[in-house]
């Protein structure tokens, strides 16, 4: 909490203990947010729940506790409009308090101290074997963004990679190698060649539904925790595809703090499902093992076990849900996997309400949309489905990247380390785009509109901070200290600082949410706003004590958009 919202929460409580208030009611009323409307000043409390706990209406309360908060040297007016008191900030408090904060990383410009919370980040998780595909980006983006996020909010968080290495889908990868499978193509580009492989499976087994049968067996040996071949090609599979995803991963900037897919629970499910049966929720149906959940309020049962003794996707998730609570006892569960997903994730918390485990209550499905590219008649379709071809990541973000080294080659020609810088600015425009609209809704792949410089972009966020790093550079002087500034100098950097105050509701409201685009969104208004301020504001020839104030300004946000774009997974070029 900004110390301008801690005076206003000190002020307040006072005149709320004077119009009747516990000093809890009072603590637990009053939120402080940014108002829907800036002219009506810099934060608003909404009176409804203190209103409540006086017995009085929203509306009279809020005129009557507007009346009771004196001006002093922070806050210069509080006034009601409708159930909510708007306040304003003296500007040269306002100034004073956020850059200093801002220039002594303190919360939320700096990381938080720990704060209680333990999230299990459950994302990227693609299915080894088969390629990395679209969706697997968009989980991989959103989860690192949460994961730095929460980090910075001060969680502890354990960022987990689900891997899909095992069940039948990777048993008719398995299949597929054992027929047709050449050690020397596939280590010339591993997921290229098992995509092949993965199609010819699918074309085959049309003809030949024998295929699936042997894929069955083999999932069975595998299962039998026996050392065979099935366990020596499950191994050697796995180690190539980890191996080629590393690739888009270091591009990316993710890391993971657990690489544990599927097969990592392996030995842990029979402990599983004697839970399950000892909660007295498991039923045989034609052989197989199910829970029934229409008491849940959902139609599908949640299959567990198969007439065949093997086991699902769902018995794994199971596991690693005990798995996760024993070892790491999460408040939240977060699953990062793509809206399609939905029914599963549901009966995987059905079925633990009707086990009565309160583990259920942190289980978190954070759905995602899709990825829609433009088609020659300028409809979008699913991105995959593009000539029913597989998408590698990598690939894409090749192609990004020579675009901008190509938009460097043309408005910039000199610029040192164009290509380092190509790569840092055409990844981020991947990774901006995906996470700029509300994760639910499907994100337009268009290169022309996420390699805009001037639009909601990536590099007109990174291309703002470079600005600002170039306006420090030209000083030739190191950056003022706050002690060193006259506050007042900054009364007419209002905007900006109120746009830097508000990063703490962003990145909270994005930690709430799991939506990274409140994050964005705020880099894309900070952006705006420091360009308004500098085409109307000279910083280096402004009279010396203006030019201060003004290069510790432009630091400050150049570090909050730099915290900012971290905190998304995007670096911050210093030139561009
Ligand atoms: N491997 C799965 C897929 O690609 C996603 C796994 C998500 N995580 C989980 N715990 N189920 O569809």
């Amino acid at each position: 909490m900004s110390e301008l919202h801690r005076h206003l929460r000190t002020v307040a409580r006072t005149a709320l203990e004077t119009l009747g208030l516990t000093a809890e009611q009072a603590d637990a009323g009053l939120r402080l947010e940014p108002p829907k409307n800036k002219d009506h000043g810099d934060v608003a409390l909404g009176a409804f729940q203190l209103a409540k706990a006086a017995g009085k209406a929203p509306p009279a309360f809020a005129a009557e506790l507007a009346q009771r908060i004196p001006a002093d040297d922070v806050i210069a007016s509080a006034t009601a409009a409708g159930p909510f008191v708007n306040f304003k900030f003296r500007r040269s408090a306002l100034a004073r308090d956020v850059v200093t904060a801002i220039a002594q990383s303190q919360a939320p410009y700096g990381p938080a101290a720990a704060n209680g919370q333990t999230v299990c980040l459950d994302f990227s998780s693609p299915n080894i074997a088969k390629p990395f595909h679209i969706g697997h980006m968009r989980s991989t983006v959103i989860g690192n963004s949460l994961r730095r996020i929460h980090r910075h909010l001060g969680a502890t968080v354990h960022g987990i990679n689900h891997l899909g290495d095992w069940g039948m889908p990777f048993a008719k990868m398995m299949t597929a190698y054992m027929h047709w499978g050449n050690e020397q193509e596939l280590a010339k580009a591993p997921m290229r060649y098992m995509f092949e492989l993965y199609k010819r499976y699918s074309n085959e087994v049309k003809t030949n539904p024998g295929l699936d049968d042997e894929a069955a067996r083999h999932f069975q040996a595998l299962e039998s925790g026996q050392d065979n071949q099935e366990r020596r090609m499950w191994q050697f599979l796995r180690d190539e595809s980890l191996k080629a995803f590393q690739g888009p991963y270091d591009r990316l900037g993710v890391t993971f703090d657990h690489i544990t897919g599927e097969s990592f629970f392996e030995d842990k499910m029979a402990a599983a499902m004697a839970r399950v049966t000892a909660a007295g929720v498991l039923e045989k149906s034609e052989g197989a093992e199910i829970v029934d959940l229409k008491a849940q309020g959902i139609k599908a049962p949640c299959l567990l076990r198969k007439s065949d003794g093997t086991t699902l996707y769902h018995t794994r998730d199971l596991a690693a849900v005990f798995y996760r609570e024993a070892t790491f006892h999460p408040t939240r569960i977060l699953y990062v996997v793509g809206a399609e997903q939905k029914l599963h994730f549901d009966q995987l918390k059905a079925v633990l309400q009707k086990m009565n485990e309160p583990i259920a209550a942190a289980v978190e499905h954070v759905p995602f949309g899709l990825v829609l590219s433009k088609t020659a008649d300028g409809n979008w379709e699913k991105f995959a489905s593009r000539a029913g071809n597989a998408v590698f990541l990598d690939e894409i973000l090749d192609e990004a990247v020579a675009k901008v080294r190509q938009i460097i080659r043309d408005k910039n020609p000199d610029l040192p380390d164009a290509d380092r810088i190509a790569e840092q600015v055409g990844v981020s425009a991947i990774v901006f785009n995906d996470l700029k609209n509300s994760r639910i809704k499907d994100v337009k792949f268009d290169w022309d509109s996420m390699l805009n410089f001037d639009g909601e972009t990536g590099p007109y966020v990174q291309y703002a901070c470079a600005r600002l790093a170039s306006i420090l550079r030209k000083a030739e002087a190191p950056v003022p200290t706050p002690e060193q500034v006259d506050w007042t100098c900054l009364e007419d950097a209002e905007r900006v600082l109120l746009t830097m105050l508000e990063f703490g509701t962003a990145v909270q409201r994005a930690a709430d949410q799991s939506e990274p685009s409140h994050v964005t969104a705020h880099a894309i208004a900070l952006a705006g706003e420091i360009h308004s301020y500098l085409r109307d504001h000279r910083v280096l020839d402004a009279e010396p004590p203006v030019r201060a104030a003004r290069l510790l300004l432009v630091d400050a946000a150049r570090r909050v958009l730099t915290t900012g774009l971290f905190l998304l997974g995007i670096p911050a070029p210093e030139r561009m």
